[in-house]
């Protein structure tokens, strides 16, 4: 939006879609825009038309389609715009123009929406708007919404009522999740915005950040704060918020993620659930449903840290591929101002007010999808061992249909990179419901997760693009075991082992790098395997969390079959799988389970297997059995999974570019999922 210095529809056109690639990742099998119609100079007497261009595929597709098509006059200056783009991940209708964003009222496109999220209840409101004659055109859930809106609209008793008002009254009927942006011909220039589960947040681009000296707009100064982002306390409270704001906007951008629109603005205020936020007039304001007067909520602008660099693919073929590069200053960036090697004291600040109450826990519960998973599973047993607490290690999806007992003195990890993941969110509220601690492992300020917690750790391991989660693992990784020292500061048996633990941090990023210097070989052994149809990756110990990371990684990005195998279960099944076709990878470290893996080893080659086996450096006993080896740096034990996992994010990478694949954008996957 914009409301003093001139925009070319051109240019309003490329800010929408270079947003939406920003956030492509997210979901991307579909994707429109809607703009307003010919501006007030134009011959054309209804001059608060819509136009929408919807199509399916990538965005660039959609961005070819907006010049083809466009009878619109695309030099035309505009002063005020409102302008809506969308990128679809289909969860209810297959993937098309008709089923993309934004969906719409009518054929005039009285009432546009986009929408994130999903509408639980969308089958009854359908059913009853047909039987008040209203046709329906996709298949999505979504176009219910700009439906109910029209047909409120329609049966108004007050011909003055609001754009707000009438979305507030649509929501009430919504069950499920939404981030949802409106934009009508009756109200033109106004934006409407709300979220229930569903992140949305709002940049603000002030007058003074544009250099101009137009007209002052002022925003709703009484009710929005200007903050500071507050990187390791997750429970923004109030006391963040340092002065009042009242700075002249020209600009408002929603969006589900601050990537799309960094380089517009730092400046950011997160929306609530239930939060509906409106632009009029230029005026931004922001209340809650049903309040009470005197109840307007405050919300803060933070400013965030991003740099543009950081969503940026640089030198690199992919995002996955950088971000894989990144880890020796990402790790570095989640350890950062916490450990301090000369007092080998451990501090997470978003914790540390919790500490005595974490001590005293029941048992700790540490819960996430995919990924996230694997960092629990991956540091389960130094947690166990450094905070002399039972650990359970839980997929939030699994926890949730179980119905877990959870108690008031559990103290629950959620573990997410986008920090909106649905299934964690969901058991994160079931935690809270039963009044257990909460803690937050993400990688995403402002997140519902950080949110919702009552503590947590943010692990900066800067914006992560790609699909297939890379440097947040390590990073999430790095994170859990920190933890684990803090717990166990004051605990004279544990002493050799934190040192020995705090010695093998200060040498990590040159070991990854030292890992990473090993992509050639990892290259060539990829274009022997990259026609097979199957894989498996074998280990245990310390280095199970890496077999399941690593064939997720393959699994997501390369269509390969691959499962993560625990060696001590070999015998119990997958020795069947095993013959001279077979590939498989074994991963065998000098650790605790060193002669474990040997014998895992002899099985496999028994039985006529070629293993390529990642081990430590020189380890002749190894290299001897194998068919081909990646040789590690030696590290700490319960730090080894951090170095074994890379070479298996390198393979993968190089798979999937081998066998054709789109690594950043794995077919039917999403980087966040916001739906159950
Ligand atoms: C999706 C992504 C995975 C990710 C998982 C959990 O499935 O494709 O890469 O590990 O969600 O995401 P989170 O943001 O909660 O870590």
């Amino acid at each position: 939006l914009n409301y003093q210095v001139p925009r070319t529809r051109k240019e309003i056109f490329e800010t929408l879609v270079k947003g939406l690639q920003r956030l492509e990742y997210r979901g991307y099998d579909s994707a429109g825009v809607a703009v307003d119609g010919p501006n007030k100079t134009s011959t054309d007497s209804n001059n608060n038309s819509i136009r929408l261009f919807k199509k399916k595929g990538k965005v660039k597709a959609l961005d070819e389609e907006l010049y083809k098509k466009n009878s619109l006059d695309l030099e035309a200056e505009l002063y005020t715009h409102f302008g809506l783009a969308h990128t679809r991940w289909a969860t209810h209708g297959e993937p098309s123009a008709l089923n993309s964003h934004p969906q719409r009222s009518d054929k005039n496109n009285e009432f546009v929406v986009i929408h994130n999220g999903i509408i639980t209840n969308y089958k009854e409101l359908k059913e009853y708007l047909i039987t008040k004659g209203y046709e329906f055109e996709s298949e999505t859930d979504t176009e219910v919404i700009p439906k109910l809106l029209k047909y409120l609209y329609d049966n108004r008793e007050d011909d003055q009522v609001t754009f707000s008002t009438l979305v507030e009254r649509v929501i009430q009927q919504l069950e499920g999740a939404f981030a949802l942006v409106f934009k009508s011909q009756h109200y033109p220039g106004d934006a409407v915005a709300t979220r229930r589960g569903s992140p949305l947040l709002i940049g603000v681009r002030s007058e003074h950040e544009l250099q101009t000296e137009q007209i002052p707009v002022q925003y709703n100064c009484g009710h929005i704060k200007e903050g500071v982002q507050e990187k390791n306390s997750h429970n923004r409270s109030d006391s963040t918020i340092n002065s009042v704001g009242d700075g002249r906007a020209v600009e408002y951008y929603f969006a589900s993620d601050a990537s799309a629109i960094i380089e517009h603005t730092n400046k950011v205020l997160y929306l609530e659930d239930d939060d509906i936020a409106v632009v009029t007039g230029g005026k931004l304001s922001i209340h809650r449903i049903n309040r009470q007067a005197g109840e307007d909520p405050v919300r803060a602008i933070q400013t965030l840290q991003m740099e543009m660099q950081q969503i940026m693919k640089g030198n690199f073929d992919a995002f996955m591929q950088k971000e894989i590069f990144e880890q020796p200053e990402s790790v570095v960036n989640t350890m950062r101002g916490r450990i301090c090697f000369e007092t080998n004291k451990v501090i997470l600040g978003g914790l540390k007010d919790h500490l005595k109450e974490i001590k005293r826990c029941r048992r700790l519960i540490v819960i996430g999808c995919g990924t996230s998973f694997h960092a629990a599973v991956a540091t389960r047993q130094i947690l166990e061992e450094l905070t002399e607490l039972p650990v359970m290690v839980e997929l939030a999806s699994d926890f949730l249909d179980r119905n877990t007992p959870v108690f008031r003195d559990d103290v629950c990890f959620f573990i997410s990179q986008s920090g909106e993941t649905a299934d964690t969110l969901m058991a994160l509220r079931y935690c809270k419901e039963r009044g257990a601690l909460t803690a937050g492992i993400t990688n995403t300020v402002g997140s519902s997760i950080c949110r919702e917690t009552d503590c947590g750790v943010h692990i900066n391991a800067g914006p992560e693009i790609g699909v297939a989660s890379t440097k947040a693992y390590t990073s999430q990784f790095v994170a859990l075991v920190m933890f684990g020292l803090m717990m166990s500061e004051d605990r004279l048996s544990l002493q050799k082992r934190r040192l020995e633990i705090i010695e093998g941090f200060k040498v990590l990023p040159d070991l990854i790098k030292n890992v990473l210097s090993l992509d050639k070989k990892i290259k060539e052994i990829a274009q022997e395997l990259f026609q097979q149809k199957s894989l498996l990756v074998m280990g245990r110990g310390y280095n199970y969390a890496t077999c399941l990371e690593g064939a997720l990684k393959i699994k997501e990005i390369t269509y390969m079959h691959s499962e993560g195998i625990l060696a001590g279960e070999l015998k119990h099944g997958p020795l069947a799988l095993i013959d001279k076709h077979m590939p498989v990878i074994m991963i065998i470290m000098r650790d605790a389970c060193y002669v474990k893996c040997q014998n895992a080893l002899q099985q496999v080659t028994a039985r006529s297997g070629r293993p390529i086996i990642i081990c430590s450096q020189d380890d002749m006993d190894v290299v001897k059995n194998a068919y081909q080896t990646i040789e590690l740096p030696q590290t700490v034990d319960c730090l080894q999974g951090i170095l074994s996992v890379i070479p298996l994010q390198l393979l993968s990478f190089h798979l999937a570019v081998m066998r054709g694949y789109d690594v950043d954008c794995p077919r039917n996957l999403a980087k966040s999922v916001t739906v159950e």
